[in-house]
C-alpha cells in the first residue's frame, strides 16, 4: 500500500477533522487515524501535534503508551486465530502451528509480502463453534487444520476480498 505523501497527509487530516465528539484530544485523534487507516503513520504524529497544538514528543508519548496502536501498515488480509480456553482445548494449538508454518511466521505479524497479518485473539465470542478463526472479519467455526489452511491459501492466491 503506497500512498503519495500529500494524499497521505490529506487523508490523515480528514480523519482527524472528522471527529464529531465534543471531547477531542490527542488520544481521540490518534484513534481517528487508526480507525481510518489501520495504523498510525509517522506523518500522523506530526499532523495530530499540529491539530492539537501539542509537541511531537507529547503526541508520541501518548501513542507509544498504548499497546494497541500499530505504526506499520497491516497486511492486506487479516487472519485471527482464537487462542481462548475453549478453542485451545478443541485444537487451536495445532491449527495455529499449521497456519504459522504456511505463512512463514513464528509469531503474530505480517508475512514478508504483506499479504497477510496474523493475530491471536483470546476469545472471538463464538465459543460454541470452537475452534474458531476470523478471516477479514468473517468468522469461521469448527475449523480443522485442513480448512484453516485452505482459507489461508485462498488469501495467498489473491482471494479474500
Ligand atoms: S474461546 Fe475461542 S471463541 Fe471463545
Amino acid at each position: 500500500m503506497s500512498v503519495e505523501p500529500d494524499a497521505l497527509r490529506a487523508r490523515i487530516r480528514a480523519a482527524i477533522g472528522s471527529q464529531t465528539k465534543s471531547n477531542i484530544n490527542v488520544l481521540s485523534s490518534l484513534h481517528a487515524v487508526l480507525d481510518d487507516m489501520g495504523y498510525i503513520p509517522q506523518e500522523a504524529i506530526e499532523e495530530v501535534a499540529d491539530y492539537m497544538r501539542a509537541t511531537i514528543n507529547e503526541v508520541w508519548g501518548v501513542a507509544s503508551f498504548y499497546t494497541n496502536f500499530r505504526f506499520t501498515p497491516p497486511g492486506e488480509n487479516v487472519v485471527e486465530i482464537c487462542w481462548g480456553p475453549t478453542c485451545h482445548l478443541l485444537g487451536a494449538p495445532e491449527i495455529l502451528d499449521a497456519v504459522q508454518g504456511r505463512l512463514g511466521l513464528a509469531d503474530e505479524g505480517e508475512t514478508e509480502d504483506n499479504r497477510v497479518s496474523l493475530k491471536y485473539n483470546t476469545c472471538l465470542g463464538a465459543c460454541s463453534q470452537a475452534p474458531v478463526m476470523m478471516v477479514n472479519h468473517r468468522l469461521a467455526g469448527r475449523i480443522s487444520v485442513e480448512s484453516a489452511l485452505r482459507r489461508v491459501e485462498g488469501l495467498e492466491a489473491g482471494g479474500g476480498h
